[in-house]
């Protein structure tokens, strides 16, 4: 099939990249974004997100006259949905006594709405918001179908999931492989045509709910495997085992790969998808509700230690949160459980001094964020290390001693050398030590 021009709709960290991917590579390109902010910003030579290689690419798409800004969808040969698909934020779902959360499709269901009035035979929709299984089928579908034409003998429609990483999304959305899952088998080749534009990977088709299950199993095949981490340190700290070395040892097992624990899990996919299949079924996803709540719970684990350390009265203890982000060395805060330990925190009474060398400007009511690394320590009750982050596992202990009176530090993440700061005199807990 031929493709001269597609609209994309939602300029986000996947919508943009895409919509200037392909205007780079010889489509037309209308975007859509219903922030008249972003319009603006893009229109006047801007960018609303960060992401390496962007501007230029950008540019580029913008300077080659291929790549057009808009606030309505227009007729195109494709329309590619990437809008955000974040959970409910007031509204649980409920099986057997345990909560779940249930997906907020608004702006899936007002994205596919919008184009309707475009809609010609013969047109590809796709589908690249991470989904509840079904949603192509059962939620797009039936929206497109207002038109007046049948999805698969008068359209295509397909849905292909992204699984760029944030800071590599340029690189990644043409050299991974991507999946592309069609309503039959002719969506799913419409599909392949499209995106063979620019994607140098390999292109796996497939059905439409089959593409969507893929996505939401990558990610909850990580959040499962964290939660078992974050369970064996639980068990660690009671059994007096540390498990950074029980890790370490049992990992050279050929066939084992346990990932690290830490305060919880963060981000907007991880933390999330997990719950799409939950909502699917929740009937026969225990095992994954459950690890859903024990990573959730883990930044309450981490307030224990804290507790351990510092005595169960928080009211007025000056504590030097280190990092915010929700894995290192990067500026995103989304979903992040360092943000639920300092939030806690706050709420028990405590003087968070938080520094985040990613987001000095981070916002979080009750806490106060700190321009640099010795503001967040210098008179500090304890010092808290809540991400990875490079600076701060290179953070040498004989050099804070006369910041901090107390010298009590927990480490949330095994960023600290615990010999070396029990050396420079401080006690420490380290998460999952119980020896
Ligand atoms: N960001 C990532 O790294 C990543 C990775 C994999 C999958 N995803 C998934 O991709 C989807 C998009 O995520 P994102 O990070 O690009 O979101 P984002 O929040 O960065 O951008 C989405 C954009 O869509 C716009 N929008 C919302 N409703 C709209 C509508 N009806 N019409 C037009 N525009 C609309 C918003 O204004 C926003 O600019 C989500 O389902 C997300 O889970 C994201």
């Amino acid at each position: 099939m031929n493709f001269s021009k597609v609209c994309v709709i939602g300029l986000g960290y996947i919508g943009l990249p895409t919509a200037a991917t392909f205007a780079t590579h010889n489509i037309q390109v209308i975007g859509v974004d219903i922030n008249p902010e972003v319009i603006s910003i893009l229109l006047n030579g801007g960018l609303h997100i960060s992401e390496p290689g962007l501007r230029v690419l950008v540019q580029d798409a913008l300077q080659s006259g291929r790549l057009m800004i808009g606030s309505t969808p227009e007729d195109a040969d494709a329309f590619i949905i990437a809008v955000p698909t974040p959970f409910k934020e007031y509204e649980h779902g409920s099986y057997n006594g345990q909560a779940y959360r249930l997906a907020d499709m608004r702006a899936v269901t007002s994205a596919a709405e919008s184009i309707v009035a475009y809609l010609r035979p013969g047109n590809l929709v796709v589908l690249e918001s991470t989904s509840p299984p079904r949603t192509t089928v059962d939620l797009v579908g039936p929206i497109l179908e207002q038109s007046g034409l049948k999805a698969g003998s008068d359209f295509y429609l397909a849905y292909t999931p992204e699984r760029v990483l944030p800071g590599k999304i340029i690189q990644e959305l043409t050299e991974n492989a991507r999946v592309i899952g069609g309503i039959d088998e002719a969506s799913a080749q419409a599909g392949r045509d499209l995106y063979a534009h620019f994607v140098k990977g390999e292109i796996l088709l497939t059905d439409a709910t089959t593409a969507e299950m893929v996505k939401l199993m990558e990610n909850t095949y990580r959040d499962v495997n964290i939660a078992i981490a974050n369970e064996f340190s639980r068990l660690a700290k009671r059994l007096g085992v540390d498990i950074w070395e029980a890790i370490d040892i049992a990992n050279r097992h050929p066939r084992v790969k346990i990932l690290n624990p830490g305060p919880g899990v963060g981000g907007h996919c991880i933390s999330v998808d997990p719950w799409f299949l939950v909502e699917a079924a929740p009937d026969q996803t225990q095992l994954i509700s459950a690890a859903r709540h024990v990573n959730d719970e883990q930044p309450h684990f981490v307030m224990k230690l804290i507790k351990e350390i510092i005595g169960d009265d928080l009211s007025g203890k000056r504590i030097a949160a280190l990092g915010l982000a929700f894995k290192p060395d990067v500026d995103d805060l989304r979903e992040s459980p360092a943000i639920e330990v300092v939030k806690l925190l706050a709420e028990a009474g405590a003087i968070v001094h938080a520094y985040e060398p990613y987001k000095l400007d981070a916002d979080i009511p009750g806490v106060s964020t700190v321009a640099t690394l010795v503001d967040a320590i210098r008179d500090a009750d304890l010092l808290l290390l809540l991400v990875g982050h490079r600076e701060l596992k290179e953070l040498e202990p004989s050099r804070m001693l006369e910041l901090t009176p107390t010298r009590l530090a927990v480490d949330t993440v095994g960023g600290w050398e615990g010999k070396s700061w029990t050396k420079a005199g401080f006690k420490v807990i380290r998460l999952g030590v119980g020896k």
